[in-house]
């Protein structure tokens, strides 16, 4: 982990991977995921998301978000949150009131008041906004742009600032990690907005929800992020995957293998970079099949618990840098 604060794997709560049909393989999951030399640091792939703490109006249950905060706490894992105010697993309620700027501004302020309150002190980092542009880099329509335009971003980085006031504030997005992309050209746009108000943002998350047969250079990966890096004090890959068309085959995932170095060396390369998480680290618990037909293995173990040649492959970069 040379020069990296973290390396580090997400994951979901028991109950919620009951879609991947391997219940039988928990206590081989629990196991990776307890031994404190494969993760220094963990994220909650859904639980502290709005849909989940706030299902209700004013009603706030911590029961999924405390699930992967104690999980960090009793194995020694550094803990990233996610995610404060994204247009997506929403709460039904937030999408189907009826708001004025006023009404929308309290329920964002309470909501993150009693969600970064409730976690005061246990974060490393927030992602305090998740991915508010579009692929062409403006923003996008959610109900909070809709509501209260960009104001919305200062709105909820200045009150998670005052709420945790040690936590790491970060903007967090997918198809951001290529420096001449119009939507990292969004992002920067946004970054530089937030900053012009005065409002902090210590960090830009790239998800990283990479492809095999068509990945970033190091070199492309070292630039954006040192773009990033020279508006905020940090950068981080924080939801890494390297999907393959299936099958899976040995040159994809050798290709494979070559996308997660890359982003390694990166990392190790860029001064800012603190540290990379995978988004999950078993592959019947990835996202990618669900939302991808025809598209998975991205991760870096296999359904029978043998490793990718990407893990061996990303233990060597680390070894060499
Ligand atoms: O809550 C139900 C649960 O009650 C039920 O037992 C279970 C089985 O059917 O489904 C559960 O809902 C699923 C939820 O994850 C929790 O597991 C949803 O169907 C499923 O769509 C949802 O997917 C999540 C996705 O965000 C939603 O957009 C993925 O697990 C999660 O990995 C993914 O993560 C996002 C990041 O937050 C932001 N960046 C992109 C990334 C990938 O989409």
């Amino acid at each position: 982990q040379a020069g990296l604060l973290y390396f580090g794997a997400a994951t979901d709560t028991p109950h919620q991977r009951e879609r991947a049909p391997y219940p039988e393989s928990y206590a081989q999951y629990d196991a990776i995921l307890n031994d404190p030399s494969e993760f220094g640091q963990t994220t909650p792939t859904n639980g502290q998301k709005w849909l989940f703490v706030e299902p209700q109006s004013r009603l706030f249950n911590f029961t999924e978000g405390d699930y992967v905060a104690d999980l960090a706490q009793n194995t020694n894992k550094l803990l990233r949150c996610h995610a404060l105010v994204w247009h997506s697993q929403l709460a039904p309620w937030v999408e189907t009131t009826e708001w004025t700027p006023e009404t929308l501004t309290g329920a964002i302020t309470r909501h993150i008041r009693a969600v970064a309150g409730y976690y005061r002190g246990r974060c490393y980092a927030w992602d305090v906004v998740n991915e508010a542009l579009d692929e062409d880099g403006t923003y996008r329509k959610s109900v909070f742009y809709e509501v209260l335009g960009e104001e919305y971003l200062k709105l909820a980085f200045r009150v998670a600032a005052e709420v945790d006031p040690d936590a790491k504030l970060y903007y967090n997005d997918y198809g951001i990690e290529r420096p001449d992309s119009v939507k990292t050209a969004g992002a920067v746009r946004l970054v530089t907005m937030l900053k012009d108000a005065g409002v902090r943002i210590d960090g830009v998350g790239m998800q990283a929800h990479l492809h095999a047969d068509n990945h970033p250079t190091a070199e492309e990966l070292i630039a954006t992020s040192e773009g990033y890096g020279a508006l905020v004090d940090e950068v981080a890959f924080t939801e890494l995957d390297v999907r393959i068309k299936m099958p899976a085959n040995e040159t994809k995932l050798e290709w494979q293998k070559e996308c997660y170095q890359k982003v390694v060396t990166a990392c190790v390369k860029v001064k800012a970079c603190v540290g990379i998480t995978l988004w999950d680290f078993y592959d019947p618990f990835s996202w990618v099949p669900d939302v991808f037909e025809g598209q998975g293995a991205s991760l870096v173990w296999f359904e029978d618990f043998s490793k990718h040649p990407a893990y061996d492959g990303m233990v060597q970069t680390f070894k060499k840098l």
